[in-house]
């Protein structure tokens, strides 16, 4: 699969099927994280893989409503980092931008290796960090739900996007 491939291919997909997670996928989803960009190569994300059948069932009480299909997900992956990590440069604060190039590669190697890779913003990060003994200081940015697209399931119709005149400009903004 190419790049190109992948990126057409990445979906958040919300039906999904329990998926062996083997040794070899952790690794690769590790190495898309690890080998990520980062200001002053900083790698301010810090990664919590789930896949204990007990750990993902003591996840479930920190979801949001509305995303209880996270349930039926076979790893769950924490991600989460210090402003304190990465580059200040006036107001910008990159630690938050550099994790999530980091989740993008990942969503796109899960993507290469037949899995559906979904990040969710509806949880709540203090019983995440109660869980997963994440210490005070780290943010939790996203949790990222994998398993595989359900085989026969309802059809997700994909998410609309803008049009390219309203997102790129050539040459100049105005
Ligand atoms: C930061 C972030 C937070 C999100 N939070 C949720 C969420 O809480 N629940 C959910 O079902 N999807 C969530 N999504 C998935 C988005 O709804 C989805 O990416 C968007 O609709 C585009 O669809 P696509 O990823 O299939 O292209 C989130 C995605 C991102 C990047």
């Amino acid at each position: 699969m190419t790049v190109y491939e992948a990126i057409q291919r990445r979906r958040s997909y919300r039906h999904l099927e329990n998926v062996e997670i083997t040794d070899e996928i952790i690794d690769k989803l590790s190495r898309a994280v690890q080998l990520s960009p980062s200001c002053f190569n900083n790698q301010p994300w810090r990664y919590v893989f789930v896949r204990d059948p007990e750990k993902l069932k003591a996840l479930y009480e920190v979801y949001s409503k509305g995303n209880e299909w996270t349930h039926d997900g076979s790893l769950v992956i924490a991600v989460t980092t210090r402003k304190e990590d990465d580059c200040v440069v006036g107001s910008r604060e990159y630690y938050q931008f550099d994790t999530g190039l980091s989740v993008g590669q990942l969503l796109l190697q899960a993507t290469e290796l037949g899995l559906t890779a979904h990040p969710i913003a509806g949880f709540s990060p203090k019983k995440t960090r109660k869980v997963l003994h994440i210490p005070e200081d780290y943010e939790v940015i996203t949790l990222i739900i994998v398993g595989k697209k359900a085989v026969g399931s309802p059809e997700e119709p994909a998410m609309p996007r803008k049009e390219l005149k309203e997102i790129i400009f050539q040459d100049t903004f105005l």
